[in-house]
């Protein structure tokens, strides 16, 4: 299978590395938006337009999975890419009810807290999940927009890094035991966050979203030879620089491309 997987940015080759790891024989196109980036401080239709530009994107070079690999996108596309690949008889999956089940999983006493962008906590798609498996836990959201731009720029350790994780983590108390990572940028936050919170687990969807994938392709066909192609919307050099970070080798496959075609807003007006 060619499974497509794709963010606003180098976020999501968290999900990528772990995908790859559950699926050695399979092979994956991975899109990163960099020219859009970040898609959590848009609007909601903003954002399903531009998670539907990416979506066909990967269609059209051949995707027959889709994963979307970002929270915010998880959170406001979800449903309507769905929509789009059930006549096409791709599956979609996202990566926030993995999340949930993985932190549910490791959660015993205590309240959870979820960090994640302005869309995501604004959007509420982890907070209602959670709290229709486990009405009693006390659930606090925390948006951290600013570790997006240090995660893209490779900021991910030292003083800078550190006081911004300071500043947004300062509301969690030590009634809180889990937390969850609930955008795929902040895993590569994830040892400066663990030195400011100490004595909390820290849940990424990473793991659980590979496992949900591997289960439900385990009986589709594999490749004899896969190969990984990476796509970005903005020049790839950077990408790859920091890409190499989190994927052990630089992603060098990667060509730039144009989503210039994307589909109008749903509630626009014509002028
Ligand atoms: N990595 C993304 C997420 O999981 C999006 C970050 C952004 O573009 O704001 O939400």
């Amino acid at each position: 299978m060619r499974i497509g997987v794709f963010d606003s940015g180098v976020g999501g080759l968290t999900v990528l590395s772990a995908l790859q790891a559950a699926m050695p024989n399979h092979s994956f196109l991975y899109l990163g938006d960099t020219a859009r980036v970040p898609y959590g401080t848009r609007s909601p239709d903003t954002v399903i337009r531009y998670a539907t530009a990416v979506a066909q994107a990967l269609i059209e070079r051949g995707a027959q999975v889709l994963v979307i690999a970002c929270n915010t996108a998880t959170t406001y596309a979800l449903e309507h890419l769905r929509e789009i690949c059930d006549p096409l008889n791709i599956p979609v999956f996202g990566v926030i009810e993995p999340g949930v089940q993985a932190a549910i999983s490791h959660h015993t006493i205590g309240a959870i807290a979820i960090l994640g962008t302005t869309g995501t906590v604004n959007g509420g798609v982890y907070q209602r999940s959670i709290a229709a498996k486990c009405p009693d836990i006390t659930i606090l959201a925390i948006p951290c927009p600013l570790f997006v731009p240090l995660a893209e720029e490779g900021i991910t350790d030292g003083e800078i890094a550190r006081l911004v994780a300071e500043r947004y983590l300062a509301p969690i108390d030590d009634t809180v035991r889990t937390v969850i990572l609930g955008c795929t940028h902040y895993p590569l936050l994830r040892e400066t966050i663990a030195a400011v919170l100490p004595s909390v687990t820290l849940i990424d969807s990473a793991q659980a979203t590979a496992q949900v994938v591997s289960q439900a392709l385990l009986s589709s066909p594999t490749e004899t030879d896969p190969s990984t192609q990476f796509f970005v919307t903005d020049e790839p050099s950077t990408f790859q620089a920091i890409g190499a970070r989190f994927l052990g080798k630089a992603p060098k496959n990667t060509t730039w491309i144009d989503l210039n075609t994307l589909p109008k807003p749903t509630s626009s007006t014509p002028q």
